[in-house]
């Protein structure tokens, strides 16, 4: 037994009433092996289709192979074992649980509380889709497997563990759940970080949007009829003691007395998978999903305020977990055609939105296969600048200005998805296990069953486990796509890169009656066209040459060096004749 610390007795009391949840099917859903992916469906004729419930369900099923703790009786993934089991003892507390972040094993609060944020407000919007597809218990214990670990994690109004684990150690070990090595060092921010300064703004903001909006989630407060919440998914108690969590956490972050800073100016050791960028897009966004759980104008002035301060206007970046910026212009417009309290700047809000997606639509470069590209942001992991774009223009599209833009805006999210989904030069879907063409190869310690870390890719021949649902990082510039094991800058997997996917995926369950693109896609369609060069990106050099240059070109930079250098010894000697003559 862990020895507790005192608690705030009203926190203590909500951190031990949150286990009940929707009952979960029995016999439990499990995925269906890839073959099934390439059956085109009978009748196509009404929605649901069956192939998009099964990809929702895969997407989902992803989150479950990540948990960390003790798993419960109802685990379907048999292959993971109870893993991490000590976590927090370092301090006192109980860490376990929670999710791995991505193909490692540790614990990363900042990114976790993007994806959760991202995947109830997703389900705010398109819950309907895990309803039609049978699909909202399994959300809903994905969602508290989650929200639960990040409340172990906030145990004090301001205290919050941004990591567990350290990333350095952890990249050092590639194998199974069964032997993780400790010491796992939890990683907190709090009052005594830096006397002086808010010690991780971003990282209590941040968490403080998740909660919030997925307490808007569970108490059912919608953005309108242009949307649909989950029915089943309300439950008016966990919806209080996650509101409860994102208002202490808000306090915290915005506390008036002392400055702000980025998180891994305080805890250096949380920068070296996730070093955060600003906070000044994670105030916003918070402040604007507690204004709609709190119905509150001062809540939605804050935000409005913070957009000013932090001059989030004129942005075409990509949303990410550092980066939400995208995402205010999206929530902002939300918040003003719902809900009177903030319609005021309504056309305001919508040009800033539309001035970013019509970016997108009209300038934005692609692969040349149609891959909406972004130089830096997309050279690792390139789906989830994409699908991110693809998964803000699907939710905006229904509040769009004007018929066209509405369907421009929808024809580049389906677009997106579809090359995600198959419609590209390598014929893959980018999905692990919903195709015979899925990637076999996905950068996950734990499911390669491989502990050999110079022998990635051969050790052992073919990955252990099928982690079906899984997004890998993506194709790269050229549209190629090389699944190698290895290769973590375009097979690795994350629990960000399934986000937008989810939403996506939920959305099509609602109005798709046509497969996927990928169920036309046949066994060997892949292996037919596999590139046998190597990779050469941030993971992979070996058999690369460096970017050639021709010997010409070496031989003129040369000569340039060489003239570069004369000058800077002729001034040397200059300044230095110039300085004795004084
Ligand atoms: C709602 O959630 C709370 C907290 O997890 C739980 O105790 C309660 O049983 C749930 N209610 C229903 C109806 O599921
Ligand atoms: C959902 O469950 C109902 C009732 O068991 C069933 O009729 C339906 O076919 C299921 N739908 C999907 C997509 O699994
Ligand atoms: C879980 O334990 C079993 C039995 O020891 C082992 O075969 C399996 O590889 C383990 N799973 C992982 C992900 O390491
Ligand atoms: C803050 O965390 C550190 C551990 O990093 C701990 O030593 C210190 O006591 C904590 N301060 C408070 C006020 O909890
Ligand atoms: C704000 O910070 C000060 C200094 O750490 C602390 O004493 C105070 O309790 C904090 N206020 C809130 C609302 O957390
Ligand atoms: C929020 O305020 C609006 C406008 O006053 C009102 O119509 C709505 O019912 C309120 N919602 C809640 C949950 O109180
Ligand atoms: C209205 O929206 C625009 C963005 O188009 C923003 O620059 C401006 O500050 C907003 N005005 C108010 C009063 O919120």
């Amino acid at each position: 037994m862990l020895s507790r610390p005192a608690l705030p007795l009203s926190l203590f009391a909500l951190a031990t009433q949150v286990l009940a949840q929707l009952p979960l099917p029995n016999p439990p859903w499990q995925p269906p092996t890839a073959s099934n992916g390439a059956v085109v469906s009978a009748a196509q004729t009404s929605t649901p289709n069956p192939q998009w419930s099964t990809m929702l369900g895969d997407l989902l099923y992803f989150y479950e192979a990540q948990r960390s703790g003790r798993l419960p009786s109802t685990k379907r993934p048999a292959w993971r074992n109870d893993s991490a089991v000590s976590d927090g003892q370092d301090v006192n507390l109980d860490l376990t649980g929670g999710y791995y972040d991505a193909g490692d094993y540790i614990k990363c609060t900042y990114p976790l509380s993007f994806t959760i944020m991202s995947i109830c407000w997703g389900a705010n919007d398109f819950g309907r889709g895990y309803d039609m597809a049978n699909q909202t218990a399994y959300l809903d214990d994905m969602l508290r497997w989650g929200l639960d670990w990040m409340i172990k994690a906030h145990p004090e109004s301001n205290t919050l563990y941004v990591q567990v684990a350290n990333a350095n150690l952890d990249n050092a070990y590639w194998g199974g759940d069964e032997n993780i090595p400790y010491p796992r060092p939890s990683y907190p921010i709090n009052a005594t970080k830096r006397v002086n300064f808010i010690p991780g703004t971003d990282a209590a903001a941040s968490a403080a949007a998740a909660f919030a909006a997925c307490s808007n989630l569970y108490a059912g407060r919608s953005f309108g009829s242009a949307y649909t919440a989950p029915a089943s998914l309300q439950n008016s108690s966990y919806a209080t003691t996650l509101l409860t969590h994102a208002q202490q956490l808000y306090a915290f972050a915005t506390n008036s007395s002392i400055k702000q800073q980025t998180y891994q100016t305080a805890v250096p050791e949380a920068g070296t998978a996730y070093a955060s960028s600003s906070y000044g897009d994670d105030l916003t966004i918070a402040a604007l999903h507690l204004a709609q759980a709190t119905n509150s104008t001062d809540m939605y002035q804050q935000g409005v305020n913070f957009y000013r301060q932090f001059s989030l206007t004129g942005s075409n970046q990509v949303f990410n977990w550092d980066s939400k910026t995208p995402g205010v212009y999206v929530l902002l417009s939300q918040l003003a055609q719902a809900n009177s309290l903030f319609a005021s700047n309504q056309s305001g809000w919508q040009a800033e939105a539309e001035r970013y997606f019509d970016n997108i639509v009209n300038r934005q470069s692609k692969t040349s296969n149609g891959l909406l590209w972004y130089d830096g942001d997309s050279n690792d992991a390139s789906l989830n600048p994409a699908l991110n774009a693809a998964m803000l223009l699907r939710r905006y599209a229904p509040l769009a200005s004007s018929q066209s833009r509405q369907t421009s805006y929808l024809n580049l999210a389906q677009q997106q998805m579809d090359y995600a989904l198959g419609n590209n030069p390598m014929h893959a879907p980018y999905v692990v296990g919903v195709n015979p063409n899925s990637p076999s190869n996905p950068h996950s310690a734990m499911a390669s069953g491989g502990s050999d870390i110079n022998n990635i890719d051969t050790v052992p021949a073919q990955e252990a486990y099928v982690l079906y649902g899984a997004v890998i990082g993506g194709p790269s510039r050229r549209d190629l796509f090389h699944d190698m094991r290895s290769d973590w800058v375009e097979s690795e997997v994350a629990l960000d890169y399934n986000a937008p996917m989810l939403t996506l995926a939920a959305a099509r369950v609602m109005s798709d009656a046509a497969d996927p693109f990928y169920t036309r896609l046949q066994a060997g369609a892949y292996a037919s066209v596999k590139p046998s060069s190597a990779p050469c990106d941030n993971a992979v050099s070996t058999g690369c040459r460096r970017p050639g240059l021709s010997t010409g070109a070496r031989i003129a930079i040369g000569i340039v060096v060489g003239l570069v250098g004369l000058l800077i010894l002729c001034m040397a000697t200059y300044c230095l004749r110039r300085g004795r003559r004084r």
